[in-house]
């Protein structure tokens, strides 16, 4: 399922002396199979671009009681915001926003905070009723122990566990692991390591990947950590102000490194150890990957590999 958004704009509290303009006519297309990043400073719409992918915010077509907007006088009809997801026109308020759900698993910042059942199991089974009724005893049972261990938790071991007493990396995990049992075949996270510890990121970051090779066609991850962003994603787009600047593969992205650090971003470490090479006159072009910068960095000393 490809994400197609042209024009898309939202305002909370339109009318209001409290409006905000959280998102301003951002067209971007997601491909089909790609591990996409979204970065870009506090507030800059990241969230609010997310929550439209499964219909948490809904365009404002979408809504009852919708008016379309008339031209002004001798002027062009204003552009609609539109949004597509798959074959699900999320400006058409006869969507089945339910099925969409199922499609695009949403991962939101701390999911764990929402865990609430008595054991791992419930809560990871309550995701999946939620969306599948009537389904059998084992096939509830089936479907929850393969999405607890796709994300890497042993099914025996925590199964009649409470959430509580797991490990935070591991509460993280679940919590994963109730959004991913319907199977989507999106999922978004909402900065997915933030508040890990560098192997509990780690985790998270391999578990992605098992995910997009196995389990989700289409991975789309906000995140602050440019590093994560250089070493995993396809594309990332860059939002500020609710704008989008750019979206673009890491190894063109963070060759734009003054304009990144002019919006308040950071760039990767590697992207950093290229500019000081430069300085001293070494010119290493390389995809911004640890393992592309080792090599980069070894030809240009003109080491055999
Ligand atoms: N529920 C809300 N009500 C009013 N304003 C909001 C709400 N959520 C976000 N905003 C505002 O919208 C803008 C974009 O926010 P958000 O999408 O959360 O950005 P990000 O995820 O990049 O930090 C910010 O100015 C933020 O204060
Ligand atoms: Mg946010």
């Amino acid at each position: 399922m490809q994400i197609t958004a042209e024009h898309l704009t939202y305002v909370y509290n339109p009318g209001s002396p409290f409006a905000v303009k959280a998102l301003d006519d951002v067209s971007l297309t997601i491909e089909e199979g790609e591990f996409f990043g979204i970065i870009g400073h506090t507030g800059s719409g990241k969230s609010t671009f997310v929550k439209h992918l499964n219909g948490l915010i809904r365009l404002p077509s979408s809504q009852k009681h919708y008016k379309k907007p008339k031209a002004k006088k001798g002027q062009p009809a204003p552009v609609e915001p539109s949004l597509t997801v798959g074959e699900f026109d999320l400006a058409d308020r006869k969507t089945d926003f339910r099925a969409l759900r199922k499609k695009v698993g949403m991962v939101f910042q701390y999911p764990e905070a929402q865990l609430f059942a008595e054991t791992v199991f419930d809560d990871v089974a309550f995701g999946l009723k939620n969306f599948e009724k009537g389904l059998k005893e084992e096939e509830i049972e089936a479907a929850v122990k393969a999405a607890i261990e796709i994300v890497g938790l042993d099914y025996a071991a925590v199964k009649e566990v409470s959430p509580f007493d797991l490990s935070g990396g591991q509460r993280r995990r679940a919590a994963i692991a109730g959004v991913i049992v319907t199977k989507p075949e999106i999922l978004v996270l909402d900065e997915p390591a933030a508040g890990l510890d560098p192997l509990g990121k780690r985790e998270i970051m391999e578990l992605l990947h098992r995910l997009h090779r196995d389990w989700c066609k289409t991975i789309v991850i906000v995140s602050h950590d440019m590093d994560e962003i250089a070493e995993n994603c396809t594309r990332a787009a860059v939002f500020s102000e609710g704008k989008l600047v750019c979206a673009l593969p890491p190894k063109e992205l963070f060759l734009k490194a003054e304009e990144l650090l002019s919006l308040g971003l950071d760039i990767p470490l590697t992207a950093k150890l290229c500019a000081a090479l430069a300085k001293r006159g070494v010119s290493v072009g390389c995809d911004f990957t640890v393992d592309g910068f080792v090599r980069a960095v070894l030809g240009a000393k003109g080491e055999k590999r």
